[in-house]
């Protein structure tokens, strides 16, 4: 038996990094798991690579009615969800990211992924979770859903002002939508989750930004992380599995930090 045996999951973003490895935890622990990906052909391929009854569909979480079609979807092949990690994110538009050269237009496409993306997720995510009405209303409604934050939303990042915004904004949501859910009775608990340097592509493009040298920034990063190695995506993972599972069934509100101590500091 798997920790979320028979549970419906969706995971936006899936198609690589964090996203991929949160769809194949949930999967190996018995999800039934919607790979919801931008990317057409990263997407398709994580659910063949999965197969059971991973599958994939086309989704931008920028765009609302992509969340309807993906939660009827859902609702059709598998009925009500249960899990929803709202995982898709972006870093950046351009290569420097500081106050002053940061235009509007980098501002507002960061936020639009990274902000509006996991509103629109909350809102269609508990509005699916309780399409029987809910337990509040007798229903056996109810659920997980898990953000995708960062340490960036948790200390001050200087060199990645609309990123860190966006990652604040998401941490303080996921606060709102648990104690609206907690306090209407609802059974759905929402949490978010802190990585700090995890080797990913987006990893990467964070390394790359500014003075483009990855390899020295990789060190740099590095010396700043007390267990002296980079997080791997798997590890973000496994957290975000043990929020989703009923192991954390008293859990809601709150942050899991995942950052081999950067923060702690
Ligand atoms: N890698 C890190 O070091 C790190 C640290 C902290 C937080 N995070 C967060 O974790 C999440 C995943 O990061 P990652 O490193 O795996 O990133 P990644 O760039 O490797 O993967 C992101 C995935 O999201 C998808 N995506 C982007 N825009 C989308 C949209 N509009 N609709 C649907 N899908 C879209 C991409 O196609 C891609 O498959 C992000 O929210 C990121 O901000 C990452």
């Amino acid at each position: 038996m798997g920790r979320v045996e028979g549970k419906v999951a969706i995971v936006s973003g899936a198609g690589t990094g964090i996203g991929r490895a949160a769809a194949t935890r949930l999967a190996e622990e018995g999800a039934l798991v919607t790979i919801a990906e931008f990317d057409a052909e990263a997407g398709q391929a994580v659910a063949d690579a999965l197969g059971g009854d991973a599958v994939f569909m086309q989704h931008d979480v920028r765009d609302e009615a992509s969340w309807q079609s993906l939660m009827d979807g859902v609702a059709k092949r598998h009925g009500r969800p249960d899990i929803l990690i709202n995982n898709a994110g972006i870093l950046a538009t351009e290569n420097n990211q500081h106050l002053a050269v940061t235009d509007l237009e980098q501002w507002r496409a960061v936020q639009t992924v990274n902000v509006e993306g996991v509103f629109l997720g909350c809102k269609y995510g508990v509005a699916a979770m309780t399409a029987d009405g809910g337990r509040a209303k007798g229903g056996d409604g109810g659920g997980a859903i898990v953000n995708m934050s960062s340490i960036a939303g948790l200390v001050a990042t200087s060199h990645l002002v609309a990123y860190g915004a966006s990652k604040g904004a998401v941490r303080q949501l996921t606060k709102s939508v648990a104690i609206d859910c907690a306090r209407k009775g609802l059974g759905i608990r929402c949490n978010s989750v802190h990585p700090g340097v995890i080797v990913t592509n987006m990893g990467n493009q964070v390394m790359g930004m500014g003075n483009g040298d990855v390899e020295a920034n990789w060190k740099a990063r590095l010396d700043l992380v007390p267990m002296g190695e980079p997080g791997q995506a798997v590890d973000v993972a496994n957290c975000i599995l043990f929020l989703a599972s009923d192991e954390a069934r008293h859990v809601t509100g709150a942050e899991l930090v995942v950052d081999g101590g950067m923060t702690a500091v």
